[in-house]
Formats: C-alpha cells, structure tokens, sequence
C-alpha cells in the first residue's frame, strides 16, 4: 500500500487556512510540531474512505446504538464503520510487528474486533475501557467477529495511575482526549510513559485543533456540541496542549497522519534515555 507525502487531503468543506489547502503532492513540514503530515492511500482492500455525512463532521462523541429485543445486543458506533479502514491502514505502517498492543478507551470494540483479524503482525491486542458497560460490548463485539488475538476486555480508567497492564508494546487511543476530562489526557500520557519500552508508540486517533485554529468549520461545531455537553470536554490542541503535555511525560512526537473528516492519528513515542 503506498503512501504519497502532502501537506494534508483535499479538503470536503471549506478549511481553516492553517493547515489545509496545498496541493496533493506537495511535501511540507508541520509548523512548530517540525513533522510532516503524512496523508495515506486508500486501505489496501481499495475501499475508499467513507465520508462522514454532513451530520457528523468528526466522530460524534459516541453515539452508540443498541438494538431492542429480548436478547441484549452489544451497542454499535456507527463511526467505527467510517473510520476502521482509515485507522487499520496507519497501524499497518506504524505496527508491523507488535507482541501486544494495549488499546485504550475501546468503547463498543468494535475497532478491535475489526482490526485485530486484518493485522496479523499484532499478536496480542487488549482492549479496556473506564466504563463497565462497555467492557461487555468489547466481549461480544470480539466473540461475535470470532477475533481470536483479542484477550478479554478489561477495566482501565486512563486517568488514573493503576492501570491493569504493566508492559505493552504500543498503546491505542481513539476518540477519548475529547470526549473526558483533561486529566484523562494527562493519566493517558503518564500511562503510555510507563508502560512502553523506549521508542514504543502511543498512537491517537481523533480530531484536533493546530496552532490554536479548528482545522475545519465542521470541527469546530462538533467542539462546540462537546463543550455544552461537558466544559470539561473539548477539541484539544494539537500544538498548544497535546505536545507539551505529552513531551512532559517523555513522549516525543513522530509522525502526524491526515485522517478522512478532519481528524489525525498522532504517534508519540516513549523517548530514549538519554
Ligand atoms: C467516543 S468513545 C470512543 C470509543 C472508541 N475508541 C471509538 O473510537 O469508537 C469514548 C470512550 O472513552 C471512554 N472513556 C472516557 N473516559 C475514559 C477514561 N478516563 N479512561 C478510559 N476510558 C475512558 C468512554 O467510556 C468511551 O467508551
């Protein structure tokens, strides 16, 4: 699956002039995060991305469907099924080989059960998650997709300071450092930075803010809905608040992903000692 080098994808609407707007092709270094943006082909299954419908500019904070009936069925994100592919294709680059990956925030597990079969160089995938609900969707979501490399979901409250895994070789966030309290952030970087060996990848998926801006119109709604919804929630900055937190915890940034509907995947890496 080949990867072109462009500053960001052609835009779906109108984009905030921060980062968006070059010319495919085009070769350009982040501004102060000195990283380039890497914007990847379609998944190797040559699906196109779906784009979000107009409704949804990001990944809504998780609006999760359950069906009625006599027997409880797991709860579904419908955006899971626009972005899986998208996210697959970057942790096919970014993890080729991976001993266990320690998925944070897994919500209904339905990126683990999709995933985890269609990358085989993970060998072990754990997801968690903070809320107890969710940890039987994870289970049934896995069963149901027969994904063997999956363990049992466990609970994993990002902020705080026990997490259940002491060691993984990569840890997986989606669509949480929005959607929870900025201590989640904070505990999310804390934990990646104990429980990676050096150079291991702490890989965020989701949308963010550059250099202070929305990159979209869109994303600037949805951060707005998130605010009313919770003041503690929010599209956080990319440059002014992930970076630094992140560094302080001694991740440093590698490579920067442009995702379909205006979101990122983020790899920091544990640093080296010195
Ligand atoms: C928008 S959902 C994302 C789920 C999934 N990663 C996805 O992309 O579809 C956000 C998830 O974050 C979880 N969450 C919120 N705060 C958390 C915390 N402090 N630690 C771990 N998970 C948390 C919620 O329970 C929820 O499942």
């Amino acid at each position: 699956m080949a990867s072109m080098f462009i500053a960001v994808p052609p835009p779906r609407i109108p984009a905030a002039p921060s980062d968006l707007g070059q010319p495919a092709g085009h070769r350009q270094g982040g501004r102060s995060a000195d990283v380039e943006i890497i914007v990847s082909s379609n998944g190797s299954d040559g699906s196109p991305f779906a784009p979000a419908p107009p409704s949804s500019p990001a990944d809504a904070p998780c609006p999760m469907t359950s069906t009625p009936g006599p027997v409880p069925q797991p709860r579904h994100a419908p955006a899971t099924l626009r972005n899986r592919d998208a996210i697959r294709s970057v942790l096919e680059q970014v993890l080729a080989e991976c001993a266990l990956l320690l998925e944070i925030a897994s919500g209904t597990g339905e990126h683990a059960a999709y995933m985890a079969p269609r990358l085989p160089g993970i060998r072990a995938w754990q997801p968690t998650d903070a809320s107890t609900e969710a940890l039987a969707d994870i289970d049934a979501h896995v069963q149901a997709a027969a994904a063997t490399t999956v363990r049992p979901a466990l609970a994993l409250d990002a902020a705080g300071s026990a997490w259940p895994v002491g060691r993984a070789d990569a840890v997986l966030c989606c669509n949480m450092i929005h959607i929870a309290p900025w201590e989640a952030a904070l505990g999310l970087f804390a934990g990646a930075g104990r429980v990676l060996p050096a150079d291991g990848p702490l890989i965020l998926y989701g949308p963010f803010r550059r250099h202070g801006v929305h990159t979209a119109p869109s994303n600037a709604a949805f951060d707005e809905g998130l605010r009313a919804r919770d003041p503690r929630w929010g599209v956080r900055c990319l440059d002014r608040e992930v970076l630094p937190a992140a560094m302080a915890a001694s991740l440093r940034l590698d490579t920067i992903h442009a995702m379909p509907a205006n979101n990122l995947i983020v790899v920091l890496r544990k640093a080296s000692r010195e």
